[in-house]
């Protein structure tokens, strides 16, 4: 099993390249299933998600492959033989229940195990399965799989309960071979569905107000597949510059909008860290430590719940102590534990992180529970005293291509062992 460790105390300067987004192309990948003909995406994290929906496709008899010629490049079939994703992939990776809107719409019929929870929260699917069903679909469960069928689906107003990425995601890939108009209300807003949205028109999808609480879809008889370049991954860039921070270094990513991380931004440059931005590249410069900041995590364009540990790594180290308020899953502190044991120095109540800085992180053996959990401890690593070691970093890559070496080429002192 994997681990990498970490020697702290290097100043992170230089300028690396984000790899595309994980959570964009996976959507992307099922919305494949729309459309007739290949869909070729291209810039593709090569990561262990998008390694699960490959097989998550395949399973269904879509032929999905990476280019011969482009290591990044996905070449998808949207053609289904089998509309089951079977529970031994599915449990893997949740993000897998996004086939399911795309094979009822399109094929009539659609198999996906439950998702069940996982580390950081119980994240139930009842409002994916209440926007099918409101454009028809007959949902069952039965023996651990959700079964939706249809004879064909009907446009129609789906007013979300409460603010989910993939189920709006899910819904509006059904909604756009529905019958009729369709108008989904409380809408998630984030970068990944106006990219979904956009992707879904280039196929010929008819689709108003991605991006905002409501959007509209009038639904066609079929979609054509395309060519798409995924969007930068703002996480990755988020995280990298948490990086460059924590270090009090100079660093430059590219290849990801500003827009898609403003809030991020926004609480780097609270700390005191100077934040600069261009088309696609953004740079942070930092000295001395950072002032201490109040972080709450939100929907979009709040600050993304994906950010909140590598944001709470950095303020171990602030002058002052630092609130960070996680409101979107109920059990994602697990990263808190284990920077206790390199020193930091937090009290956890209830939904809040109490994080007071202290001067010095110390390295320590340390246990990756998820990805972003993940990620926040090699930040604290990279300014921590010594070696850390982080173990179970198959975590890391379900979400990072090849974290270590874009951190190297910024000058951490950081190796993977196996
Ligand atoms: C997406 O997950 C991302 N994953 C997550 O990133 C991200 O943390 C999350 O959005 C929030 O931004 C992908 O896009 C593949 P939600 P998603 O549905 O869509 C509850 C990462 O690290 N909920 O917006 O599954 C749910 O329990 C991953 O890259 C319901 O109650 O998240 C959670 O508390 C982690 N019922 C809240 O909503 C539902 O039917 C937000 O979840 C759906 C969700």
């Amino acid at each position: 099993m994997d681990r990498i460790v970490v020697h702290g105390g290097a100043r992170l300067e230089g300028t690396v390249t984000v790899s595309g987004s994980k959570n964009s192309t996976l959507a992307l990948m099922a919305s494949a299933l729309l459309a007739e003909g290949e869909t070729v995406l291209h810039n593709v994290p090569r990561v262990r998600d998008v390694d699960t929906m490959l097989q998550i496709l395949g399973a269904l008899g879509a032929r999905a492959r990476w280019d011969e010629k482009d290591a990044h490049t996905l070449r998808i079939a949207g053609r289904v033989t089998k509309p089951e994703a079977p529970y031994d992939l599915v449990r893997k990776m949740r993000a897998s229940f996004l086939v399911l809107g795309p094979l009822v719409a399109r094929f009539g019929a659609g198999r996906v195990s439950e998702p069940g929870g996982c580390a950081i929260g119980v994240r139930p699917v009842d409002q994916h399965l209440k926007g099918l069903e409101a454009l028809g679909a007959c949902v069952r469960l039965d023996h651990g799989y959700v079964e939706a069928t249809s004879d064909g689906l009907q446009g129609a107003r789906v007013v979300f309960d409460l603010n989910t990425v993939n189920g709006t995601q899910n819904v509006l890939m059904a909604a756009t071979l529905a019958q009729g108009e369709s108008v989904l209300e409380n809408a998630a807003r984030e970068p990944e569905v106006i990219e979904l949205a956009r992707a879904l028109v280039a196929m010929g999808a008819q689709i108003q107000g991605a991006g905002t609480d409501r959007i509209v879809v009038r639904g066609v008889p079929g979609l054509r597949g395309i060519t798409h370049r995924v969007a930068g991954d703002r996480i990755e860039a988020g995280t990298l510059l948490a990086a460059g921070v924590i270090t009090r270094g100079d660093v430059t990513v590219e290849g990801v909008e500003p827009e898609a991380l403003e809030t991020t931004l926004e609480k780097l440059r609270e700390t005191g860290a100077l934040v600069e931005v261009g088309s696609e590249r953004i740079r942070v410069r930092a000295e001395g430590a950072p002032r201490a900041i109040r972080v709450v995590t939100a929907p979009y364009p709040g600050l993304a719940t994906d950010m909140q540990a590598q944001l709470m790594a950095v303020l171990t180290l602030a002058q002052g102590s630092s609130v960070v308020t996680e409101t979107v899953f109920e059990n994602r502190f697990m990263h808190v534990p284990e920077l206790q044991r390199m020193g930091a120095d937090i009290a956890l109540d209830g939904r809040s992180a109490h994080v007071r800085g202290v001067t010095s992180l110390s390295a320590a053996p340390v246990m990756a529970t998820d990805l972003r959990a993940s990620a926040g401890l090699i930040v604290a690593a990279l300014a921590a005293e010594g070696d850390t070691t982080v173990n179970r970093v198959y975590h890391i890559d379900r979400g990072y291509e090849r974290i270590e070496e874009k951190l190297r080429s910024l000058g951490a002192e950081i190796r993977r062992e196996a």
